[in-house]
C-alpha cells in the first residue's frame, strides 16, 4: 500500500492512514507485503504503482491521500497512467458509500483500475476515510480478485495485498 501525503514523507506528520489500511487488511486475513510512504509527487506514485504491479506482482496497491483539490493531490494522475484498464465501479462504490456518511465525499477525485493483474483502488487520506472506504468494499473484494485472477471458482484468503 502506498500513502501518498507531502507531510507524512517529510516527517512532519505521523502517518496514521497507511497503518489504518494494514490494520483493516490483516484483520480480514489479507498479507500486507509493501508499505510505502510518498511525497504528493505524481511521477515517484506512477512509478511505485509500476514497481509494485509488473515487479511485486501483487494483487491489489491501496493508496491513501493525494484525491483531493489542492495543487499537490496527484494520486488520481499517476493511478491512471499506471492503468492498463477502468475499474469504475470500485471509486464509485467507495464515493456512493462515503457519500451517505459525508457530502464532502465528492471532493475525492479517487479512481481505481487494473494494471496487468494488480487492481489499484484510490482512498481518501484520513484514517477516518480509509476505514470508512475499507469497510464498504473489502467484502466483495475477494470474489473480485479471484475473478481478475481466472480463480474464482477457488475461495480462500491467499491474495497477496499490498
Ligand atoms: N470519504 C469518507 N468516507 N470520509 C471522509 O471523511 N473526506 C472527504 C473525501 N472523502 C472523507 C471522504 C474530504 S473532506 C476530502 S477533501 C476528500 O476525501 C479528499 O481527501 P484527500 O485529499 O485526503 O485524498
Amino acid at each position: 500500500m502506498i500513502t501518498a501525503s507531502d507531510k507524512g514523507a517529510a516527517g512532519e506528520r505521523e502517518d496514521l492512514s497507511g497503518p489504518a489500511v494494514s490494520e483493516m487488511l490483516t484483520k480480514q486475513g489479507y498479507q500486507v507485503e509493501h508499505r510505502v510512504l510518498l511525497p504528493d509527487d505524481e511521477e515517484l506514485l506512477y512509478r511505485e504503482m509500476v514497481r509494485l504491479a509488473d515487479e511485486e506482482a501483487v494483487d491489489v496497491i491501496f493508496t491513501t491521500g493525494g484525491t483531493g483539490l489542492s495543487k499537490r493531490d496527484r494520486t488520481p494522475e499517476a493511478t491512471l497512467r499506471a492503468a492498463h484498464r477502468n475499474v469504475p465501479g470500485i471509486a464509485e462504490a467507495i464515493r456512493v458509500h462515503s457519500l451517505s456518511i459525508t457530502p464532502r465525499a465528492m471532493l475525492s477525485r479517487g479512481v481505481s483500475v487494473m494494471r496487468g493483474q494488480t487492481l489499484i483502488i484510490n482512498l481518501p487520506g484520513s484514517p477516518k476515510a480509509v476505514r470508512e472506504c475499507l469497510e464498504y468494499i473489502l467484502p466483495s473484494l475477494e470474489h473480485g480478485i479471484l475473478i481478475m485472477k481466472g480463480l474464482d471458482g477457488e475461495c480462500g484468503k491467499t491474495e497477496k495485498l499490498c
